[in-house]
């Protein structure tokens, strides 16, 4: 027999944007030494300068935290308000309980839905799509998506290929209700075909006994490089020109491109690929936050909005990739000025 209930969807948009960015800045003259490699040298391959790293008492969670209650005050929106949480991360210590449910307990409302997804560098785009389906679904009212990591936890300062990369953060947005569509349908996926090229290995066993990466041997995060990037390069602008089209828009409809932050030559070669045109502002915040992994995209949108608040309101395409490997992007509408 059927069921009976309310099947029509409505609208959602993203309301706020939040971010934390730890204190302490670290240069790449800090990490050179350790790897043969110097200033010069990453510049040119990476575009990284300069990059934020957690102080050893500093957690997930607490970045989680900072950047959720500034998105939320951003948004008007109490934590009560909030119906789900989806927290993209691959740098929680803990397989279970969840990230998000420590969030939503430091929050204050530890009643709300709450998950998180392991799609590594994709995962934020990936709780971009969800929450927008939940919203769209009625499923929730106002869904509160975090991508943070604490990458220097699971990073290897000796090792050559990733060392120089990954660093530390935490980006929120709250995606609730709309008049009108404001995120475009996603386009995602995955070549699992290379899901070798970054790993995470767990030595649990000591790794769970460990209060500090310093205390045990933790897992670190290998990666091909090459592979990567070369995947990055050639798969993903033809993903963002569909979710351009998808979106029922043309490149030059964009006011801003806000790729995952991995590589400012992936950054470049992907606008090239995709002709956007010169009055699309790129989001280049690699170049002082380095590789954050899940936090990257909602750190670089906070960041280009703060030093261009005219694009508050504009339409900005967004694409995640990453390790599995996966992928996600869709086009959205960028968050209105604050008030508070
Ligand atoms: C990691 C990355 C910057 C390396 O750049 P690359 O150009 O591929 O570097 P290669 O590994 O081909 O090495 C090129 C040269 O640089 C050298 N090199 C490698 N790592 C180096 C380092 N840290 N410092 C200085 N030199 C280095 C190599 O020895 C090699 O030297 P050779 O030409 O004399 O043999 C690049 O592959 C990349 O960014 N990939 C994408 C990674 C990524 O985005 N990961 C996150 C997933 S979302």
């Amino acid at each position: 027999m059927a069921l009976h209930f309310d099947t029509s969807v409505r609208n959602s948009r993203i309301l706020s944007v939040g971010a934390y960015r730890p204190a302490r800045v670290v240069p790449n003259s800090e990490i050179v030494d350790r790897i043969e490699s110097s200033d010069e040298w990453i510049r040119q391959r990476t575009g990284i300068e300069t990059r934020h790293i957690a102080s050893a008492d500093e957690s997930l969670i607490d970045m989680a935290e900072a950047a959720a209650t500034i998105a939320l005050r951003r948004a008007g929106i109490t934590m009560e308000q909030v119906s789900a949480v989806i927290f993209a991360t691959i740098t929680y210590p803990y397989q279970a309980p969840s990230a998000a449910t420590e969030l939503i307990v430091r929050l204050g409302n530890p009643k709300a839905a709450a998950f998180d997804i392991s799609a590594a560098c994709a995962g934020f785009c990936y709780g971009v799509a969800l929450a927008n389906d939940l919203v769209r679904a009625k499923t929730a009212e106002y869904v509160l998506v975090i991508g943070g990591e604490k990458l220097s936890d699971f990073t290897n300062p000796d090792d050559r290929a990733t060392a120089f990369i990954f660093a530390d953060g935490a980006g929120a947005v709250v995606i609730g209700p709309s008049d009108e569509p404001r995120i475009g349908p996603t386009m995602w996926g995955a070549s699992a075909e290379s899901r070798d090229a970054i790993l995470m290995h767990p030595s649990w066993l000591d790794y769970k006994k460990a209060d500090t990466r310093e205390s045990a041997a933790w897992p670190d995060i290998a990666q091909q490089g090459q592979t990567v990037f070369r995947w990055a390069v050639y798969e993903m602008a033809p993903i963002g020109l569909k979710a351009i089209a998808a979106a029922g828009l043309q490149p030059e409809d964009l006011a801003a491109f806000i790729p995952h932050q991995a590589n400012e030559r992936i950054i470049d070669s992907l606008a090239r690929s995709m002709k956007l045109p010169e009055s699309v502002q790129i989001a280049r915040d690699i170049r002082t936050t380095g590789n954050t992994s899940a936090a990257s995209v909602p750190l670089a949108m906070d960041a280009l909005l703060s030093s261009q608040p005219e694009l508050h309101g504009k339409n900005a395409l967004l694409i995640g990739f990453g390790a599995g490997l996966v992928y996600a992007g869709q086009v959205v509408e960028l968050p209105p000025l604050p008030t508070k």
